[in-house]
């Protein structure tokens, strides 16, 4: 090995071949494999593509074993102290901060296309009144694309950038409207005098009947998570959007591709099984059972909000949301048994052998639903609440690619299924 590249030598064959080092500004080295099946005839297998970069990007850098998140280079913890989610969306987006005018600009931008097509709303109506929402969502921004046909081409520049702030802007107005849909509630129009949040939980809330203030503590508390949820560079559901994206398809498909791989419980339905898990623990007496349950490799019931592919230590976004969730339930003056049986079962698996030898650590969304939850906003739409911030990162990372196009993705396979064999026809079967 050497600074820039490491020998790969197979032994039987007697051949060497040199592969190149690829380093980015920060991170661990990259072996550059692309020449390796030309070369050598062998491909590489990494289910699950745990050891494998797909692409390059600028965007988010994570440290998972020292639990750091940047966002261009950004502290997750200085961004949530100090930023807005709309500010955040504008750097993800285009690498730097905006100055006032820019901010100005981008925030108008994203205000005036808050509106649907009203046929989308009546397209809503189509669902059965108990859809799940993750369902709605995907359907309605995939079927945006019917309603903005003459404008899908990834590569216009302007069409590309057209599209990322339609998305942006209506995905809370298409999250509220899965809502409302459920509860029977008329449509409800965002209103520009609002900042993003505020238009959201208006959207989610009012009714006609009775005026609606929206709480300044829960916009702030809202904001903060959609920072924390903004991006997270490689994970499923961005990988599938650029997996989409490669093969050109246009910019709401890709998305609706996204929300669709975010709903699992494995990645972002992970909130909502959180909650769930916590209402069937019900009780701190309960939780020996249940970290036992976790542990038995007979057993599928895992730690939901535990654990993560990259971080190998706490979730720099657990511990702002821990924190944030304390004071939250403080300002708005709710108590949620649930707080308490979350810190306790937290504590018991930090303890546990099994959790500490794994580096299993409480993930973002281990407390993210007792903030929802003091919100007002039903378990079925927690999920949802991460897509409408995931969006931006979707986005951005969509642009990125755009911008550069890369080879369609396209993974290859060890077969395991029989050598070649005759067909035999039916009657002599
Ligand atoms: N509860 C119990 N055991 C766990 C948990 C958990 N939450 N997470 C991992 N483990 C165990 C695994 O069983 C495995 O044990 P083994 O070595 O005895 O086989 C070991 O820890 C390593 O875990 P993997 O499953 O190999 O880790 P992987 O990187 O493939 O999975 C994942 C990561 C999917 C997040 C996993 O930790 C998990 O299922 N967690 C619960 C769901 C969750 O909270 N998902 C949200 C992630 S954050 C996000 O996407 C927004």
């Amino acid at each position: 090995m050497s600074d820039n590249k490491v020998i790969l030598s197979d032994g039987a064959a007697g051949t060497k071949l040199e592969l190149p080092v690829i380093r980015g500004t920060e991170g661990d080295p990259t072996l550059d494999i692309k020449n390796l099946h030309k070369e050598t005839g062998y491909f590489t297998y990494d289910p699950g593509f745990a050891q494998t970069a797909s692409c390059s990007s600028a965007i988010t850098f994570i440290d998972g074993g020292k639990g750091i998140l940047r966002y261009r280079g950004y502290p997750i913890e200085q961004l949530s102290e100090s930023s807005s989610f709309l500010e955040v969306a504008y750097l993800l987006i285009n690498g730097e901060l905006p100055n006032a005018d820019e901010m100005q600009e981008f925030d108008h931008d994203i205000t005036y296309h808050t509106m649907v097509h009203e046929k989308l709303n009546t397209f809503m109506t189509g669902f059965h009144y108990d859809a799940h929402p993750m369902a709605m969502a995907a359907g309605a921004i995939g079927s945006m694309a019917a309603f903005y046909h003459d404008r899908l081409d990834p590569e216009d520049p302007k069409q590309r950038e057209l599209a990322a702030k339609r998305m942006i802007a209506k995905m809370p107005t298409i999250a509220a409207s899965c809502y409302r849909h459920h509860r029977g509630w008329p449509t409800a129009y965002p209103k520009n005098s609002l900042n993003y949040t505020e238009r959201f939980l208006d959207m989610m809330f009012s009714v006609p009947a009775e005026p609606y203030e929206v709480n300044p503590v829960a916009a702030k508390a809202l904001d903060l998570l959609f920072i924390l949820h903004a991006d997270h560079e490689q994970n499923a559901s961005t990988s599938t959007v650029r997996l989409v994206g490669s093969t050109g398809a246009n910019p709401y498909a890709c998305i609706a591709a996204g929300i669709a791989a975010l709903w699992g419980p494995a990645h972002g339905g992970a909130n909502e099984s959180v909650l769930n898990m916590l209402d069937e623990i019900g009780s701190v007496k309960n939780i020996p059972k249940y970290v036992d349950k976790a542990k038995d490799r007979d057993d599928p019931f895992r730690l939901m909000g535990f654990g993560h592919r990259v971080y190998r230590n706490y979730d720099p976004r657990a511990s702002i949301i821990r924190k944030a969730c304390h004071e939250v339930l403080a300002e708005l003056n709710v108590t949620d048994p649930l707080l308490d049986l979350a810190m306790e079962l937290e504590q018991v698996a930090l303890k546990d052998e099994f959790f500490v030898e794994r580096k299993l650590y409480p993930n973002v969304d281990f407390y993210s639903g007792i903030i929802y939850k003091a919100l007002g906003i039903p378990t079925s739409m927690f999920t949802v609440m991460f897509a409408i911030a995931r969006t931006v990162g979707w986005v951005a990372q969509w642009l990125e690619q755009s911008e550069n196009p890369t080879r369609i993705g396209r993974p290859r396979q060890v077969y395991t299924g029989p050598v070649a064999r005759d067909y035999i026809p039916l009657d002599k079967r």
